[in-house]
Parts: structure tokens; C-alpha cells; sequence
């Protein structure tokens, strides 16, 4: 804890996004991430620059990709970051996500979030690019009964294509289920991650009434979301929006050990062991994309929305409370 206060107070990474590897088993038309080759490190190789990252000052890891679950090795992966006191949050779209991996995912107390963008087959497989949601749901219903103290959640990426009744659906899906649920908006920018798709383009007005009735839900028992769906509106509608959380609060490491300031950028290597010369040398390219063509991936700016919004969430710890005892601890 002290570490991760140390990193925010000099605004220093303390999230790391790990593209664990960038094979995947779906094909979303939405998303540039996967690969068909990947070099991904070995466990020895993990263990290494987890220690590196524990000194660093890191507090948490996203475990994504690609998909996470096409790693045998999952388990052990997660246990390397636990071990350097770093928390773990796998990100799945639920394909390999059998009863005995949630356990072990449970046991450890980490965080889960399965993405579901629809439960329509013909939507589903238009937006997964693969005819797989009845697999999802079913290893959904085999892994509820689970218990666990970690935050688990259903997520959903909206898009032009997303209709009220979808979110809706999924919301009393995950409900039923004792998942957490949540949206994110479809993005693009250079086209490495979120991948340009004329027909998932949204203006505001398209997905107006799904964000106004989820952040009306999350006021009433997801405060922490209620947050950010604030921050969601006012990027939707175009606003100015603050510095991102690029190299401030996050960072990505590929699937190769390789550090990047952001999952569009990719092709910009930091060197994590001269970091604030690395962070001046990146600052104007990653300024200039924020004030231009700004994103809103959920490690691109969620921790600087809480930092920002810090005293709102000190008056309502007693929400907040209730919310964790709901979905798990999400820190
Ligand atoms: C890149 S995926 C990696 C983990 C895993 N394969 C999955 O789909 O959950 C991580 C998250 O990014 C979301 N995503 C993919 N492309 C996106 C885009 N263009 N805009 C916003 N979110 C996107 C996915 O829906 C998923 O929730
Ligand atoms: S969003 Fe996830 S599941 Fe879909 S292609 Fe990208 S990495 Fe694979
Ligand atoms: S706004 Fe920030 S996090 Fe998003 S793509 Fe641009 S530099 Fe990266």
C-alpha cells in the first residue's frame, strides 16, 4: 500500500496492463489487440520483471490480451503477481472459463470480468466474430455458485449496434447471476487496439439512453461506476477531457516483456528503470492524442477519475461499502 500511495502521490504507474498473450479464440471486429503470433514470456521470465514491477511500485495488474484463458499456465501467472503483492484482475471473454479455473481464480481472491456484448446469438456472434455465446452462458451458470472475494463482473462494450433491451438482458443476467455489470464505450484511435468499424461508430444520441439509465442504476448501488459513467457522458458528448492515465497512473507490458505508455502506443518502448525520462520523452505525443483523438479505455482513465473525484468518494465511504460487500473488493 505504501508503495502504491508513493507511486500515486509522484504520479507513477501503479496499474499495469498485461497483454498475457495476444493469441485469441474470438474475432471481434471491434478489436485490433489479437494476433496470430505471439512471444510470450515464460514463467521464469514472468517472475523476473514481476519483482522489477513490485519494486517499482506497482499495485495491480489487468491480465488481458488476447485471451488471457489460452494460457495453461494462467494460474501460475497469477500466483507470481500475488506473490509480489501486485493484485490480479483477469479480463475473458469466457470461453475457456471452466468451473476449476474460477476456482482457483476465487481462491486467490482476484478479480474477474468476463465480456458479453449481447445475449442474442445472431448479435453475439456479430460482435465476437464466432457463434460461442451459448459455451459463455454456460460456463457463467457453472462458475455462479462460486464463492468469492474478489470483484466479479459481466462487462459490455457499447456500440452503435447496442440496443437498451441488450443491456437490459445482460444486466438481469449478471444480476441473477451475483456478477457485477458494467459498460464501457467502443473506441477507436490509431487503430492498434480498438479497430475502426464504420457500423459500431455511435454519435452521443445513439447511446444516450443506455449510459443515462446505467448511471442512474449505478447511483443507486454501484457508486464507483456512477463515477465513471459520468466521465463516460461527457467524453461521449465531445468534451475536453482531462490528462489521461498513460504513464501516470498506467502502463502496458506486452506479451513480450516490452513496456508501452498506453495500448495504442504500442510501438513506443519505456524503460520502466528510467521512467521519468522515458515519461518527459513521451509526454507530447501523449498529450497531443488526448487532446485530439482522446479514449476511454477502462486503464486509460478510471484511476484518474477516483484520484480526481477523491473527496466525493471519502463523503460516501458508507456506499461504497455496501457496494463492495455487494460485487467483492474490487482494490
Ligand atoms: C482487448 S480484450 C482482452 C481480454 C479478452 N479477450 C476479452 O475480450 O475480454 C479487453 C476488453 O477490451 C474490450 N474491447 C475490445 N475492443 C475494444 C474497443 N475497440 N473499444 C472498447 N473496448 C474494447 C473487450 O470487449 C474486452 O472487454
Ligand atoms: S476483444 Fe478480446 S476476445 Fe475480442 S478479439 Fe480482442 S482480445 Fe479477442
Ligand atoms: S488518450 Fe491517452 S491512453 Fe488514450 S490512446 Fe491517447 S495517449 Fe493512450
Amino acid at each position: 500500500m505504501i508503495r502504491v500511495l508513493k507511486n500515486i502521490i509522484t504520479k507513477k504507474p501503479i496499474l499495469i496492463i498485461y497483454d498475457v498473450t495476444k493469441l485469441c479464440n474470438e474475432r471481434c471486429p471491434m478489436c485490433n489487440i489479437w494476433k496470430t503470433k505471439s512471444n510470450d514470456m515464460n514463467l521464469d521470465q514472468i517472475k523476473i520483471i514481476a519483482k522489477r514491477l513490485k519494486k517499482f511500485g506497482i499495485g495491480y495488474v489487468f491480465i488481458q490480451g488476447g485471451e488471457p484463458t489460452l494460457r495453461k499456465d494462467l494460474i501460475d501467472i497469477i500466483d507470481i503477481f500475488i506473490k509480489n503483492k501486485i493484485k490480479p484482475t483477469v479480463i475473458t471473454n469466457g470461453i475457456l472459463l471452466n468451473r476449476e479455473l474460477a476456482e482457483q481464480i476465487a481462491i486467490r481472491k482476484c478479480n474477474l470480468a468476463i465480456s458479453i456484448d449481447s445475449l442474442d446469438e445472431e448479435k453475439f456472434k456479430k460482435y465476437r466474430g464466432v457463434d460461442i455465446l451459448s459455451k459463455v452462458k454456460e460456463n457463467i451458470l457453472n462458475i455462479s455458485n462460486i464463492k468469492r472475494k474478489g470483484n466479479w463482473a459481466i462487462t459490455t462494450t457499447i456500440s452503435k449496434l447496442t440496443t437498451i433491451n441488450e443491456i437490459k438482458k445482460l444486466e438481469n443476467f449478471a444480476n441473477t447471476y451475483g456478477f457485477m455489470y458494467a459498460i464501457r464505450p467502443y473506441i477507436y484511435v490509431n487503430g492498434n487496439a480498438g479497430k475502426k468499424e464504420d457500423d459500431l461508430i455511435y454519435s452521443y444520441d445513439d447511446v444516450k439512453e443506455i449510459f443515462e439509465y446505467m448511471l442512474n442504476r449505478a447511483r443507486k448501488n454501484n457508486y464507483f461506476a456512477s463515477l465513471i459513467y459520468e466521465e463516460h457522458i461527457k467524453y461521449m458528448k465531445k468534451e475536453v477531457m482531462p490528462e489521461c492515465d498513460a504513464m501516470k497512473y498506467s502502463l502496458v507490458m506486452k506479451e513480450d516483456g516490452i513496456f508501452a505508455p498506453c495500448i495504442e502506443f504500442t510501438n513506443k518502448q519505456v524503460d520502466i528503470d528510467d521512467f521519468n525520462k522515458n515519461k518527459k520523452k513521451y509526454k507530447k505525443i501523449l498529450c497531443e492524442c488526448n487532446n485530439t483523438t482522446p479514449c476511454f479505455y477502462n486503464d486509460a482513465r478510471e484511476i484518474g477519475i477516483l484520484l480526481r473525484k477523491k473527496w466525493r468518494i471519502i463523503l460516501n465511504i458508507p456506499k461504497l461499502i455496501k457496494q463492495m460487500i455487494l460485487y467483492g473488493n474490487f482494490f
